[in-house]
């Protein structure tokens, strides 16, 4: 069986391989440290082994749960922000039709999202389709009290209670959240809806793997099963004991340190495979929050190639030389296309002809590594072998277990985000929030 693999060797230009694997007992020692919880923020490693505790049983079980779910709607809306939705928003993604909207027949309901955002118009204009078919809701908020996710559960569970009666609803909507505190901990108690726990021990962003991702990611026709094999694996492959070379996670981890150390400040990851959009948000989110504080931090940027070649291309190419690149790469396609030969050739491309698309994508990925390297830009090369629930179950504990090193070898705490309150106190003081007076007086004369 394959695996997902790292190549770094594109970044030995600008950091010698010498000094990248000068660094690997450090990448061991920091990897170790996450396993057997002895650095900061150790009381959230809990999805260190979550792949390989979590039982068969359990996950036939979510199965279940939300096929049943699932087989009484055409829509589900999932409802949350940041790592609630991003991670099940990734894999839907990266496995669906490019089109599944435009398609007549749905094998499984349509995935849609709210509660990442306060637009009104997203959410009228939501409930507008929503008013025609049968819908239920995962409502997903680890702390329970996220006002963006709250909002849009009063909004669309007072809607779906009017449609359908207070009753029914009850029977379509899925909590998860908090074993014991928050807000909507204590709604799904009063009103008794279905409920699946967040452990204490695992943050947002490293929640895809729980119920938080699984229960939607089932309910939307995805084998969490298999997701989760992948998972187990990529467990086994990234363990401490496992050599530098190896270690996939190691080796990203330890070229990206030792590239931000040489001044990239930027990581961007990029993709050839559209599909893969959401992975790079749930990335951004998984990286920007677990290295970004204390003044330090690689920023994660992402673009969608060729077709940000033709908008970022430039900047990437001579801009300021604080960039590396990582490229998200995936060896096989699901289908085939071949270009065909025309008679006229007025487009000058029958030099083409008989070449599969992917042939073209694949020299354009190799072109545009090479001359990124060639203008400043080092490269670490991550190879998915396909698109599937199995290589994306790897990919999210590799990327997880590289995140956990890579924060601990900046030295910071990798599983908090305080620089997330400050917007919030500020929100909450504009709005005139109950006890938030103080704060609201000295905002409002700020303005
Ligand atoms: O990584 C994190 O912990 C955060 O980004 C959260 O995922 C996000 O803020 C949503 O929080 P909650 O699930 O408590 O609503």
């Amino acid at each position: 069986m394959e695996n997902i693999s790292v190549d770094i060797s594109k970044v030995f230009g600008c950091v010698p391989k010498t000094s990248i694997e000068g660094i690997q007992n450090l990448v061991k020692e920091k990897n170790l440290a996450l396993e057997n919880k002895s650095g900061k923020g150790n009381d959230f490693l809990g999805w260190v082994n979550l792949p390989s505790s979590f039982s068969d049983k359990d996950i036939k079980e979510i199965k279940a749960v939300a096929e049943r779910l699932a087989s009484k709607t055409d829509v589900i809306v999932v409802i949350g922000i940041g790592g609630s939705y991003l991670g099940t928003r990734a894999v839907s993604e990266a496995l669906s039709h490019s089109f599944q909207t435009l398609k007549s027949k749905q094998k499984h309901p349509l995935i849609v999202y709210a509660g990442q955002n306060i637009g009104e118009d997203y959410l009228n204009e939501l409930m507008e389709i929503l008013h025609e078919v049968m819908y239920g809701i995962i409502v997903i908020s680890k702390s329970g009290t996220t006002t963006e996710p709250a909002i849009a559960f009063r909004i669309l569970k007072n809607h779906l209670e009017k449609k359908v009666g207070k009753k029914d609803a009850k029977d379509l909507i899925i909590a998860i959240t908090d074993a014991r505190k928050g807000a909507l901990r204590t709604m799904a108690d009063n009103e008794n809806y279905m409920t699946y726990v967040i452990p204490d021990d695992i943050g947002g962003r490293y929640s895809v793997l729980t119920p938080v991702g699984l229960v939607p990611l089932a309910a939307g026709g995805v084998d969490i099963m298999v997701l989760m094999e992948g998972a187990r694996s990529m467990e086994m492959i990234t363990k401490s004991d496992a050599p530098f070379n190896e270690n996939p996670a190691a080796l990203y981890a330890a070229a990206r340190y030792s590239l931000y150390q040489a001044g990239k400040k930027v990581e961007i990851l990029a993709n050839f495979d559209n599909k893969l959009h959401f992975i790079a948000e749930w990335w951004k989110q998984l990286y920007g929050e677990s290295e970004g504080k204390e003044g330090k931090g690689i920023f994660p940027a992402s673009v969608d190639l060729t077709a940000d070649l033709h908008s970022m291309g430039q900047y990437i190419q001579e801009g300021e030389r604080i960039l590396m690149e990582t490229i998200l790469s995936v060896k096989e396609t699901h289908t085939r296309l071949t270009i065909p030969k025309d008679g006229d050739n007025l487009d000058g491309l029958n030099f083409l002809a008989g070449k599969r698309l992917d042939e073209v994508n694949k020299m354009a990925e190799l072109g545009t590594q090479l001359a990124h390297v060639d203008g400043g830009v080092p490269n670490i090369r991550i190879t998915l072998p396909r698109l599937n629930e199995y290589y994306l179950g790897q990919l999210i504990y590799f990327f997880e277990k590289a995140c956990g090193i890579s924060g601990y070898l900046l030295g910071v705490n990798p599983f908090n985000q305080p620089g997330v309150e400050a917007y919030k106190k500020n929100m909450f003081a504009l709005l005139e929030k109950p006890g938030f007076e103080e704060e609201t007086r000295k905002i409002k004369a700020r303005l």
